[in-house]
């Protein structure tokens, strides 16, 4: 099958009723260029490119397989291409530094969709570790969370909504709270962008929703960028700039959310 990739430019979210635009779209945060992967003689991902940009939430779309956990992943250092340039928040990071590198990535915080709460400690407590990036490794244990820490970690869970929850056990809230939580541990993090790989992915419609409503307002309202992958084209209509299809691990179409019809999303899956 051949791959033909569109990528169409237009200020993302304008022009039409779905999300919200965003307020400064063109600052780039996460410029993936040229990537390829193989694991053996299996080649994954092949020639992918992709921006994602400050106020922006771009989806990606495509069949189990196609390359968008490995994009993410090449992104967030779980694994590295094997050519191609990634650029993060202005860092190269081929020519990084280790430190600079690491430093660079840690700008960008992943959310998936399996939720890695410590479901016995207490939804703040949870919150917290996501500051460990930031604090020596003593500081790491939850008695000795600081109260700076401790207040910013009350911020965030105000962000996603559920300070009301801080002292309960993580273990006692549903599914889309726990992923409300996973992304204030996020947060917490303090990132320019955040990487979702199927957040939604084991939530009902309506926690599905919310959970992507919450990634599309932090998107808007602070500036953040945002790559989700999804598995539900509806919700990349409803809440995302920006739609990226995979195929094979090639690009096939990048375009503003309007812009890309029903047929082109069903080839994805053919
Ligand atoms: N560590 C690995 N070792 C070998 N093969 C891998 C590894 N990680 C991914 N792959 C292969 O790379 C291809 C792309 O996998 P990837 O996880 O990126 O797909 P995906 O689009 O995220 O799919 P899904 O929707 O099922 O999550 C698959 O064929 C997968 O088997
Ligand atoms: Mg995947």
């Amino acid at each position: 099958m051949s791959a033909v990739t569109v990528l169409r430019e237009s200020a993302p979210g304008a022009g039409h009723d779905g999300p919200t635009a965003p307020q400064d779209a063109r600052e780039v945060l996460l410029d993936v260029h040229a990537i390829t992967k193989s694991f053996g003689d299996r080649v994954v991902l092949s020639d992918m490119s992709m921006r994602v940009h400050a106020g922006e939430v771009v989806a990606f779309l495509g069949a189990n397989g196609s390359g968008k956990s490995t994009t993410l992943r090449a992104v967030n250092g779980l694994i590295e291409a094997d050519s191609g340039d990634i650029t993060i928040a202005g860092v190269r990071l081929n020519e990084a530094s280790p430190h600079r590198r690491a430093e660079a990535r840690r700008t960008a915080a992943t959310v998936f969709q399996k939720i890695h709460l410590v479901q016995r400690r207490t939804v703040l407590q949870n919150v917290c570790a996501g500051g460990f990036a930031r604090l020596p490794a003593w500081r790491s244990i939850p008695p000795l969370f600081g109260r700076d820490l401790r207040e910013e970690a009350m911020g965030c869970l105000e962000r996603v909504g559920l300070a009301d929850r801080a002292h309960d056990r993580a273990g006692s809230l549903s599914g889309g709270q726990q992923q409300r939580v996973a992304i204030a541990r996020a947060l917490c993090q303090r990132p320019r962008m955040i990487l979702a790989d199927e957040p939604v992915s084991a939530l009902d419609p309506k926690a599905a929703d919310d959970v992507m409503r919450l990634l599309h307002e932090l998107a808007v309202s602070e500036n953040l960028g945002v790559a989700a992958v999804l598995h539900q084209p509806h919700l990349a209509r409803a809440f995302a700039h920006r739609v990226i299809g995979l195929r094979g691990g090639r690009l096939v179409f990048d375009a503003p959310t309007a812009d890309i019809d029903d047929v082109e999303v069903a080839s994805l899956y053919l």
